[in-house]
């Protein structure tokens, strides 16, 4: 963890217009894998079970997204260890009912606000080259493509896919 950084990396909570955020508890573990097996979930995210998800819950400090009282996604927030390097990257999916209304771009601009108070100032994020509304998302919030991952993530038939690396710089958040 990087030493500059002495508040909490996640806030209690984080409440937006549409979306809270909170963090993620294995009492969660259940919605997260609920939504995670939906096709056009797992299409981006992968397979998943009760014990990947508690297994990722453990070592990825999460929020759960929560609309209208039902949690109905996850956002993991990774704080770069090496204090030379401060940057904060993330992982998010939510449950189809709640996609397409702008929840994932404000569920990470109300996490880069709190990490920005923190004092981060470089985030990044890693949609595949061919998630177009992963990065129309990410682009909405400020994110500008760097470069692409070659043969970055393993599929389940032993496929590789690009990866698109996606930074932004804190003056940069819209
Ligand atoms: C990717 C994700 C986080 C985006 O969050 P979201 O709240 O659904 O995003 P938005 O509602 O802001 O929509 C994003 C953009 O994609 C567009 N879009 C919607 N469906 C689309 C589709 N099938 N193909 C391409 N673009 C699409 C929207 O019009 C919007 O573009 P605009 O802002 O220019 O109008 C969310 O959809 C999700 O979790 N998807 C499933 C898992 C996943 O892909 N996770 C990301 C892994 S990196």
């Amino acid at each position: 963890m990087a030493a500059a950084f002495r508040s909490p990396l996640l806030a209690p909570v984080l409440r937006g217009e549409q979306v809270t955020l909170r963090p993620a508890t294995n009492d969660d573990v259940e919605a997260f894998v609920a939504f995670l097996g939906e096709p056009g979930v797992t299409r981006w995210w992968g397979e998943n079970d009760t014990a990947s998800v508690r297994e990722q819950l453990a070592e990825a400090p999460s929020y759960a997204i929560v609309v209208d009282d039902a949690v109905v996604g996850w956002l993991q927030v990774h704080e770069e260890a090496e204090p030379q390097y401060p940057s904060v990257w993330f992982d998010i999916a939510l449950a189809s009912t709640v996609q397409g209304r702008g929840c994932g771009p404000e569920a990470l601009r109300l996490a880069i606000r709190h990490q920005i108070e923190r004092g981060h100032h470089r985030f990044s994020i890693d949609p595949a080259v061919d998630n177009e509304r992963a990065i129309r998302a990410y682009a909405a919030v400020g994110f500008r493509p760097v470069g692409v991952l070659r043969a970055y993530e393993m599929l389940p038939d032993g496929g590789r896919r690009d990866g698109l690396l996606m930074d932004l710089l804190a003056e940069e958040l819209r």
